[in-house]
């Protein structure tokens, strides 16, 4: 069965390059951005999981924690740690999973045969502290992620989950914010004390409520 948003994120036991890792007790009360990588020693993942390392203080402001896998083996990992040090300028601090079965990557669908065989493609779960997943992307191997986008993702979920509103299309933190249609307008002045523009009925704006 495919995963889909609000499922619970599948439970696994893993090596890891950081010790063998139960992945729900791992997870604990944080959220986490897991993704994969189609393979290690290869220039675009190099890049992608350098730049993850060095976000690391924007992850932990956030309660975030990271993790990556591919289906190479630890000792590979190990190894190619060093260079992603080296050449991102950057100390990697977070797990890379080695899933040589494949067991993780198929129960969590991160093999794409018609796009490359064997290896993962480059999968994002966001997973609440609910465990529960809250965002699936999917790139193809030769598009190196935006990991500005996976933050700015995070902090729409993580202000969505705590007031009634949703972000509108390209917004950034800080940035005006949608009133859920399930508000009426008589509950707007109490919810949303810094008031509110009516643009349309439907569409409503205020600023956003935690800044
Ligand atoms: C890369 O990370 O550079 C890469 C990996 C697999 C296929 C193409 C590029």
């Amino acid at each position: 069965m495919a995963l889909r948003l609000g499922d619970e994120a599948p439970d696994f036991t893993a090596q890891t390059t950081m010790g063998e890792i139960n992945f729900h007790e791992w997870l604990g009360d944080s959220w986490a951005v897991f993704f994969s990588h189609p393979a290690d020693f290869t220039p675009v993942c190099t890049t992608e999981l350098g730049t993850v390392s060095k976000y690391r203080d924007q992850f932990k402001a956030r309660n975030v924690k990271t993790i990556a896998l591919s289906v190479d083996p630890l000792g590979s990992h190990h190894e190619w740690i060093k260079d992603i040090n080296e050449t991102q300028n950057t100390t990697l601090d977070y797990p890379i999973i080695a899933d040589e079965d494949k067991s993780i990557a198929t129960m969590y669908d991160m093999l794409h045969p018609n796009s490359t065989v064997n290896l993962t493609v480059r999968s994002v779960f966001i997973i609440d502290p609910d465990k529960k997943i809250k965002l699936m992307l999917i790139y193809p191997a030769s598009t190196g992620r935006n990991f500005d986008e996976i933050i700015r993702v995070i902090d729409s979920l993580q202000l969505t989950t705590n007031y009634s509103v949703a972000t509108p299309a390209n917004w950034k933190d800080g940035e005006d914010v949608v009133i859920s249609p399930s508000i009426t307008n008589e509950d707007i002045p109490a919810k949303f004390p810094k008031g509110h523009t009516e643009i349309k009925s439907y569409l409503r704006t205020t600023p956003q409520p935690n800044k």
